[in-house]
């Protein structure tokens, strides 16, 4: 049985990549922050270890053994690059070729500060590593699933320009696929989900599926700053407020005919991933 080193497996990509390997039979390596609070997906074939990803420490250990590395960095991180090259040179130290990238959509968007490091991040890992996959993913869908449960989606950008957002579990989906399976090496797949939607609309179709209304509310940017992003370091606010304009211009919109390709079936659809969520049962 294949055994998949998970980075950042505490965070949302994580857990539900996690869950995906976890669900098809594959053992989990989960690394994550030392002294962080936040936890992995939980199950027997689990194995946490500490990595610290600033420093590095924890790498050799975390590596070591396992059949392939799924890498992410944490959200908007100035040394995202870093963070990248130390993780592949410790893979390929290690004689690991089935390594696998975590970026997202339009890496080379000059507009977003983080795209672009991104697109930096996947020179390195594939300089140091060319069998490596890169994943594009597209916005998640359920970065609005609870506002939408909970009756009202506000953003700091427009509630009209259009969105192809994705089901972070058909990316967890595509994760596992590309970390087992074979004829992904070197490739570079983009994840967007099937339909255009502004937050507007996504809002419209969340009252439909909830049978309750859905507000869509945009937040002045200014009030933003005051409020969620005052406690977020300087550099994060500003790489937020640069992804907020290009929102605001063009939204965030791809092709999803590589997703569609690699699940073999349609990715789910805002409507879809709704409806699983309000079926699920609330957390204690
Ligand atoms: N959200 C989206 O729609 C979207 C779409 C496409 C791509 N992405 C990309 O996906 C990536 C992951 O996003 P996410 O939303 O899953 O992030 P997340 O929930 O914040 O998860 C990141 C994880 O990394 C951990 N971490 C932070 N600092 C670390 C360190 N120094 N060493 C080791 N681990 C550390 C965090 O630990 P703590 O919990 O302890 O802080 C957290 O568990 C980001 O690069 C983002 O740009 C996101």
């Amino acid at each position: 049985m294949s055994e998949v080193l998970v980075i950042g497996a505490a965070g949302k990509t994580g857990r539900a990549v996690t869950r995906a390997l976890l669900a098809r039979g594959v053992v989990v390596r989960a690394a994550v922050r030392p002294g962080s609070t936040s936890t992995p997906y939980a199950g027997a074939s689990v194995h946490v270890v500490p990595l610290d990803l600033v420093s590095g420490t924890g790498l050799p250990v975390a590596v070591a053994g396992v059949d392939a590395v799924y890498h992410l960095a944490p959200n908007v991180h100035p040394d995202e690059v870093g963070m990248a090259r130390r993780v592949v040179e410790a893979a390929a130290a290690e004689g690991i070729s089935r390594f696998v990238f975590h970026s997202v959509l339009h890496p080379d968007d000059a507009s977003m500060p983080h795209h672009v490091r991104k697109g930096e991040a996947e020179r390195v890992v594939r300089e140091v590593l060319p069998t490596a996959t890169v994943l594009r993913p597209a916005a998640y869908h359920q970065n609005l699933v609870d506002a939408a449960l909970a009756g009202c989606i506000s953003v700091p950008y427009s509630l009209d320009t259009p969105f192809t957002n994705v089901d972070l579990d058909d990316v967890a989906e595509v994760a596992w696929r590309v970390l087992t399976g074979h004829g992904h090496e070197g490739a570079t797949h983009q994840l967007a989900g099937p339909e255009r939607l502004s937050v507007r609309e996504m809002a419209s179709v969340a009252g439909e599926v909830l049978g309750r209304p859905v507000e869509a509310v945009v937040v002045p940017l200014r009030e933003w700053l005051e409020g969620a992003g005052a406690p977020l370091p300087e550099q994060a606010r500003d790489d937020l407020t640069a992804m907020f304009r290009s929102y605001d211009r063009e939204g965030l919109v791809g092709d999803p005919a590589a997703l569609r390709a690699l699940l073999g079936r349609e990715p789910h659809t805002w409507r879809e991933v709704l409806m699983r969520a309000a079926s699920e049962p609330v957390a204690p």
